[in-house]
């Protein structure tokens, strides 16, 4: 049932804020989180010395961004990688490896199988899935649930924030039980998770009409190209992705310090590019050099599209729009600036007259290798 939207994408959309705070609700206990599910791994997470995150398509991105809150967290040092490429090399995995998979199905063949292959390597396996006992949880020693609700729209979104959302909740998890994490940041951050739900809301009362209006006039754009760097880095493939499979137009993301690596050859006059820009109150030297990014690029005709924080003035210069998302701490950050993506997505894919729910030669679950 839509319940009244256009379609399947635009309600669950519509549900990214509610998925955030489903998913944290009854995880956080007397300040600190509290994972039932969990209970009794805490010396498996004390003996291990290496994490794996294994996933496809969206859900690998919410790996990607998964990889600094537990590096930084939980201090171990973590790898993220598709699924499918996992299985096809000879992976050096053990014991003290713990595989995170990543689904939202939770029946995706590839990353079954990578599952199974960690198994077999002598692995310890745990799964974030969005769907009660699914296959991959079952094959799984540990499950943590995201509680997005069902996703029905091929292109995940709603999930995708739920993924980030548990990874969080799994690295403030392991790194307490590691003794890895100050206490003051695991307050600091349960606040900031806390206070997620209201501004992803926030984005959605303020800015989907303006989003939808640029996506209509981008209607006959044949590409558009996405920079981010840190935590925006994995948003930027997000946004192109989710940009490919519903409007079947040519979309990249970059890490926004590869730029002068090459793909600036690609910026000609008028080529649009999405910028997502860190805060200035995280880091002061990698706001100013994607600043510096987007003048290099506005310098070559580029049209600049920044997701940048309210107050940040010193994109304005240079941004032909500025899309603008609520003040939050940097990793933080993605949770929120990947909704206007989602919607731009949504609403050029609209403007194209094409069905945002089921793309063209997609399937919601890919069951096979
Ligand atoms: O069910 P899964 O999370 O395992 O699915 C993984 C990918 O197939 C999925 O995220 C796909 O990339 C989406 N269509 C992207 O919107």
């Amino acid at each position: 049932d839509k319940g009244g939207w256009p379609s399947f994408m635009a309600k669950e959309v519509s549900e990214e804020p509610e998925a955030v705070a489903k998913t944290v609700l009854g995880r956080v206990k007397d300040g600190g989180i509290v994972i039932p599910e969990l209970d009794g791994l805490d010396e498996l997470f004390q003996g291990i010395d290496r994490v794996i995150v294994l996933a496809c398509g969206t859900a690998y991105y919410a790996g990607l961004v998964g990889k600094y809150a537990i590096e930084q967290w939980a201090r171990i040092p973590v790898d993220v990688e598709l699924a499918h490429e996992f299985r096809y090399r000879d992976p050096i995995v053990g014991s003290t490896t713990l595989v995170v998979s990543i689904s939202q199905s939770g029946e995706t063949m590839d990353t079954l199988m990578a599952v199974k292959e960690a198994a077999r390597l002598g692995a310890k396996t745990l799964s974030i899935c969005n769907t009660q006992g699914a296959t991959i949880p079952r094959e799984s020693d540990a499950i943590v649930y995201t509680h997005a609700g069902p996703e029905v729209a091929v292109a995940s979104t709603k999930a995708f924030v739920a993924q980030i959302t548990a990874l969080y909740l799994l690295a403030l998890h392991v790194g307490r039980v590691r003794g890895a994490l100050a206490p003051s940041v695991a307050e600091e951050s349960i606040d900031e998770l806390e206070a997620l739900p209201a501004k992803i809301q926030w984005v959605l009362d303020n800015e989907q009409e303006r989003i939808e209006q640029l996506s209509h006039w981008m209607g006959d754009t044949r590409s558009v190209l996405f920079l981010g760097r840190h935590v925006g880095y994995p948003i930027a493939l997000e946004g192109a992705l989710k940009l490919k499979e519903l409007s079947y137009i040519h979309a990249e993301g970059f890490a926004a310090g590869e730029l002068k690596h090459g793909p600036i050859a690609l910026i000609e006059p008028g080529q649009p590019v999405f910028v997502m820009v860190p805060s200035p109150r995280g880091s002061a030297t990698l706001h100013a050099k994607v600043v510096s990014n987007i003048e290099e690029i506005r310098a070559r005709g580029a049209r600049v599209i920044a997701v940048a924080e309210e107050g940040d003035a010193a994109v304005l210069p240079f941004a032909d729009e500025v899309l603008r998302v609520p003040l939050a701490s940097p990793l933080f950050e993605p949770l929120i600036a990947v909704v206007p993506l989602h919607i731009f997505a949504m609403g050029l894919a609209t403007a194209k007259g094409l069905d945002v729910d089921q793309p063209r030669n997609l399937a919601k679950s890919v069951t096979v290798e």
